[in-house]
């Protein structure tokens, strides 16, 4: 079974789908923790009801990425759970490279935009602002360029003409939380040569 460590700063929608999914037996793989950058985060709060470990991981000084000696930190305490994949799961901040070197090709992320269209924050915002009739969620392997990687998988959502930022963002809510256990098993899979 791949060992997965999930990551998120916020509400943890994602992440309920995910323990959901593997509760289920649809998605094959083992959750050994889960790490968030925010202290009272609801993610949190999700891997207790799951009884999944986890931990709030204090980022240092940095407001947009972890300062590098607890980015080391992060590594080693993955390694020694040794977990095999990093998924995000609104996670705030961007990894750099010793995370990436230490999990090439092995941290995915899910952005609610079909990219390479509308990286960045709030990006249902910048949908509607852009009056797109469609848009839609990615999962992605995470490089070093913000929202970008090896698309794996980018089915539509549609744009309606009365839609709210909320309204978009709820609906594109309720595809990710399908796609990501979906798009996941596909990559395990893939890890595990079956
Ligand atoms: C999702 O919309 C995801 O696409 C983005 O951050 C949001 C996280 O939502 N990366 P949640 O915390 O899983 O509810």
């Amino acid at each position: 079974m791949i060992k997965i460590g999930i990551f998120g700063s916020g509400r943890g929608s994602n992440c309920r789908a995910i323990l959901q999914s593997i509760r289920d037996g649809r998605l094959k793989a083992r959750p050994a923790v889960v790490i968030s950058d925010v202290l009272d985060a609801p993610i949190l709060e999700i891997a207790r009801d799951f009884v999944v470990a986890n931990s709030y991981l204090p980022p240092g000084h940095f407001r947009t990425r972890l300062e590098p000696s607890v980015e080391a930190q992060l590594v080693e305490m993955l390694q020694s759970a040794e977990v095999e994949v990093v998924v995000l799961a609104g996670f705030m901040r961007v990894l750099k490279e010793q995370m990436l070197a230490a999990f090439p090709r092995r941290i995915v992320n899910i952005h609610p935009s079909l990219l390479p269209k509308f990286p960045g924050l709030e990006a249902w915002k910048q949908a509607l602002a852009a009056n797109e009739k469609w848009t839609g969620v990615t999962v992605h392997y995470v490089d070093e360029k913000i929202d970008h990687g090896d698309v794996s998988a980018q089915p539509n959502t549609p744009v309606l003409s009365d839609d709210t930022p909320e309204l978009l963002h709820a609906r594109i809510q309720e595809v990710e939380h399908v796609l990501y256990p979906e798009a996941l098993e596909r990559v395990f899979r893939k890890l595990r040569g079956s």
